[in-house]
Order: structure tokens, then sequence, then C-alpha cells
């Protein structure tokens, strides 16, 4: 398996991953809106290919805290593994490569919705607590699952406030 940075070529293969992991266009179409969304720049689109076969994408658009530059900050969403290849570590590397990234790039806070059973694996942990909230309010049930993982401890202690999503993602829909 190799891991690289998907361009503007690999966008129906990139699309296709995400139609064939969710089994929804949903997640295609968000992606699809994100990466022509320039709110969301600058972002980290990463495609995992076994042979030349696309069997994962991973995307990370920016975020900022109450219209704040810094802490530098992103969001992870979304993450998919086409059926045949999940529970195969395809994700574990994505998320793994991203997180690299980014640390390499400045990027001190990492957001996600998501299971924390899965990312807590990475090092996410609940922001609520962390004084970091979400674009939305949540159910109570998935108040956990907005979750932040940083870099450095300061990032971490500096920042508090609502968090800010590309406008693409920023739809309440996607946080109901
Ligand atoms: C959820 C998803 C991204 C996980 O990726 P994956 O490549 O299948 O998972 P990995 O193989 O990297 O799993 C790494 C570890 O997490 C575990 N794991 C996988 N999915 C999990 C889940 N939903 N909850 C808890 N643990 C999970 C694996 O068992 C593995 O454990 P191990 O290290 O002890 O072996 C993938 O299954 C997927 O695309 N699902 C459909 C779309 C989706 O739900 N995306 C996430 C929301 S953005």
């Amino acid at each position: 398996m190799i891991i690289r940075t998907a361009t503007q070529a690999d966008l129906d293969q990139v699309l296709d991953v995400e139609s064939r992991a969710f089994g929804s266009a949903v997640e295609a179409a968000l992606v699809r809106d994100l990466l022509t969304d320039p709110s969301a720049a600058p972002t980290l689109s990463l495609i995992a290919l076994d042979e030349a076969e696309p069997i994962g994408h991973i995307l990370f658009t920016k975020a900022s805290i109450d219209g704040q530059d810094r802490p530098v900050s992103s969001l992870l969403a979304p993450l998919a593994i086409v059926p045949d290849r999940q529970r195969t570590g395809v994700g574990r590397a994505l998320v793994a490569e991203g997180l690299a990234r980014l640390a390499t790039d400045g990027v001190s806070l990492v957001f996600v919705l998501g299971d924390p059973a899965y990312y807590g694996r990475f090092g996410f942990s609940p922001a609520i607590p962390e004084g970091l909230d979400p674009p939305h309010e949540l159910p109570e049930a998935y108040r956990d699952a907005w979750m932040v993982r940083s870099t450095c401890e300061s990032a971490l202690r500096d920042a508090a406030g609502t968090v800010r999503c590309a406008d693409a993602i920023m739809r309440p829909e996607y946080w109901a």
C-alpha cells in the first residue's frame, strides 16, 4: 500500500471510495464541495492505493477557533475505506500519515466528529471539556464524539472557544 497526496486527477476515484465506504452519496458530495470551498483551504487530501487500486481516502480541512488564526487547526472529515479493505489497517495508516504531515506543517490542533473508540486510538479526546465547542450544538449522546488532538500541551492550554470549520461542512445537517 502507498499513501500519497490526492490530486485533481484522482477526484473520480476519491469520490468512488467515499461512496463505497459509506454506502451513500452524501460524503462524496461533501468531499467534492470541500475541495472547491475556498474557506476549506489549506486542505490535506490523501489517497491510499494498493498497486493502482484506490482503497482509502482521508480529508483534512481548515478549522479555526472563534475566527482566530492561531493556533493553526484542522478538521478530519471524512475518512473512508472501501468495504472489502476495512479493518486491515488502512484507516490507521491514513490517520497516522495525515497527523504526521499536519504536525510538520505546524498544525497544532486537529478536530474530528467520530467514534471515540476509534479515534481515541490516535490520541483524540473529547474537546468540549477542554473548552473547545463544536460549530453546532450536538445531541447529548454525541457530545463526546467531538474530539481534539493536540501536538503540544500548550496548544490545548491556550485555546478555548467555538470551532469554526469550512463553509461546506458548517451546514447543520452534518452535525445533527
Ligand atoms: C471506520 C473506518 C474509517 C476505520 O478504518 P479501517 O481501515 O477499517 O480501520 P483500521 O483497520 O485502521 O482499524 C484500526 C483499529 O481500530 C479498530 N476499529 C476499526 N473500526 C473501528 C470502529 N468503528 N470502532 C472501534 N474500533 C475500530 C480495528 O479493529 C483496529 O484495531 P487493532 O489495531 O486492535 O487491530 C472504516 O471502517 C470505514 O471507512 N468505515 C465506513 C465509513 C466510516 O464510518 N468512516 C468514519 C467516519 S468519518
